[in-house]
């Protein structure tokens, strides 16, 4: 296939994009690197020893955006280009609004004229809003604007409402909504990871940075949770399980059949608390990871994971890394990779 990558320099395009590239398709990449470096694009070619067509262009940008569906051809999108920051979305509301929600709107505006059928699009753990210590399941309440509690989940809601609506009315597309729960990790290359610019806002990124000595000490945010140890419970899948749930979507898309409109969970089902993640990071660093107690983050909830049974029946997904693997995989890229992709 030929495979049009939107935001594919980020963390999980990235990792994408190899496994892509490992599968024989073709990639053409689209990313205005607001959140990213050229560097990763490098790393990708340097790991498949195969060529990528980059474009840095503002998906907000109709008329630059559409030079790329003018010069190429695709059978499917993958979009994940978006502003991600939760915090910094509750300060600039405006921002996120404006950006998540217009690309995606060229996005789909450009794949109806030039005839582009399938899109997979990152979706996030976040639509569900507030549920409590449950396995979620794609048929649970999602996408109810009262529970979720900052602008950039409301963009992943209302953005799967516009896919949602357009599958309905649409049949020359196929949308697949893939709902990520908590991606960490980095590839075994040691060569592509996650690289927050600024001090880290989720918690593996933070505690690498505290194995190799750039931050003295994390901050847990609350030990009075109801979990087992009081802090709070995520399910966190390796980034390379994630990017390979993509390359299945697409197979899933390109399957003959006039279903138009799927949605699955991405994750492992198993939910770690705080301080499992920082046991298993000691050991996979052989590192001290030091920490304080701080008081809770503002909109954080206890307990979130998945039941990711739909993606393993139907997309035959299955996340095979283990906590261990994830932490010794983001120690390996930090330590290699102390400012990340700056050279
Ligand atoms: P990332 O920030 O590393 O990657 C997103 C990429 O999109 C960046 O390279 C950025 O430069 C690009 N981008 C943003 N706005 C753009 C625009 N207007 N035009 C062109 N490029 C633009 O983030 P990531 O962690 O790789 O996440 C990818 C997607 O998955 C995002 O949509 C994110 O919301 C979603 N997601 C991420 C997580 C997570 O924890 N990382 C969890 C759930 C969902
Ligand atoms: N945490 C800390 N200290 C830190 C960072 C995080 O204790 O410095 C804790 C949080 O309180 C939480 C857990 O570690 O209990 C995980 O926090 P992350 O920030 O790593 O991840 P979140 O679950 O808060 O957020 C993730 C994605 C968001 C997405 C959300 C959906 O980063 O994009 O899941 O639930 F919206």
């Amino acid at each position: 296939m030929n495979v049009l990558v939107l935001g594919g320099a980020g963390y999980i395009g990235s990792h994408t994009i190899v496994e892509l590239l490992e599968n024989n398709h073709n990639v053409v990449c689209v990313d205005n690197l607001v959140n990213s470096s050229k560097e990763a694009i490098n790393r990708i070619e340097k790991i498949t020893n195969k060529k990528i067509k980059f474009y840095n262009i503002d998906l907000c940008d109709f008329d630059k955006f559409k030079i790329v569906f003018n010069e190429n051809q695709f059978d499917s999108a993958i979009m994940f280009a978006g502003l991600k920051a939760v915090g910094e979305s509750v300060e600039k509301p405006l921002l996120y609004y404006h950006n998540n929600l217009l690309s995606l709107i060229n996005l789909l505006r450009l794949m109806k004229e030039y005839k582009v059928k399938n899109i997979v699009f990152s979706s996030s753990a976040t639509v569900y809003g507030y549920e409590k210590g449950k396995a979620l399941k794609e048929i649970d309440k999602a996408n109810d604007l009262n529970t979720i509690t900052n602008p950039y989940g409301k963009t992943k809601a209302m953005i799967e409402n516009i896919l949602m609506d357009e599958a309905k009315v649409n049949k020359e597309i196929k949308v697949c909504l893939l709902r990520y729960f908590n991606p960490v990790g980095a590839h075994d290359s040691k060569l592509l990871g996650e690289d927050p610019k600024g001090i880290p806002n989720n918690l593996m990124p933070y505690i690498a940075q505290v194995a190799i000595g750039k931050r003295d000490k994390l901050h847990i945010f609350g030990n009075d949770y109801d979990t087992k140890d009081g802090t709070g419970v995520r399910d966190y899948i390796h980034v390379v399980d994630l990017a390979i749930g993509h390359v299945l979507a697409l197979d899933k898309l390109s399957e003959n059949s006039d279903e138009n409109l799927y949605v699955y969970n991405l994750g492992t089902g198993i939910g770690y608390s705080v301080l499992d993640v920082v046991n298993e990071y000691e050991k996979a660093s052989g590192k001290k990871i030091n920490y304080v107690i701080d008081s809770r983050r503002p909109g954080d909830i206890d307990n979130l994971y998945c039941d990711p049974t739909k993606a393993i029946n139907e997309l035959g997904f299955k996340a095979t890394k283990t906590l261990y693997d994830m932490c010794k995989s983001s120690y390996e890229f930090q330590l290699n990779n102390p400012n990340g992709y700056e050279v």
